[in-house]
């Protein structure tokens, strides 16, 4: 079933998700459900928050960078196969220099711009069947999960940007969350007035 995304200005995007374990309800269904809706919007992530549940899960596939002819072979490898369900992730360590990658975001339409994040980072996460992993990602694998990541800690890409970018996209934000924006896939939006 393919799910609305909440649109920015919606406070379920601005809290700390609670971790979960095996017994949360209907977590599989959750899952499938999620899946749907990333694929539906087209996105290569998608966090529980932006579905409206503050919990730590996040999905990624990134496959579709992958065709991408700027990467190098073995990059392009990685992110081929760079499709997974996240389950309480952390980040242990972020290391190296960091780059400017033009991001977007599934809840804030429309708005697309340049964030510098560290390119290599040491994670660990449980899978959908609660198996522990730890990983090393780089380059766009790291980017896409350092934006979920951001997602469960109630975070924003839009956060990271200079005063002055803020000040420019703020409007856009308020349409946004006010649903004066097109989108191709179902969104429920913060600040519709009601009885409109
Ligand atoms: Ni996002």
């Amino acid at each position: 079933m393919i799910l609305p995304i909440v649109a920015y200005g919606d406070p379920v995007l601005r809290k700390v998700g609670s971790p979960i374990d095996a017994d949360y309800p209907e977590l599989e269904k959750l899952i499938a459900n999620m899946k749907e809706t990333m694929y539906n919007a087209s996105g290569v992530g998608l966090a529980a928050p932006q579905i409206g549940k503050a919990i730590r899960v996040f999905l990624i596939d990134a496959s579709p960078f992958a065709d991408d002819e700027d990467l190098s072979e073995k990059e392009s490898n990685v992110l081929k196969d760079f499709n997974r369900v996240f389950i309480n992730p952390q980040i242990i360590k972020e290391e190296g220099e960091e780059w400017i990658f033009n991001e977007g975001c599934l809840s804030i339409p429309d708005v697309r711009e340049d964030v510098l994040r560290k390119e290599k980072i040491t994670i660990e996460y449980e899978d959908e069947n609660f198996k522990k992993h730890t990983e090393v990602l780089d380059g766009l694998a790291a980017r896409v999960f350092q934006h979920e990541y951001d997602h469960i800690e109630g975070i924003l890409f839009t956060d990271k940007l200079s005063t002055l970018k803020k000040r420019i996209i703020k409007k856009k934000l308020e349409n946004i969350s006010k649903g004066k924006i097109k989108a191709d896939y179902r969104m429920r939006f913060p600040n519709i007035k009601k009885g409109k």
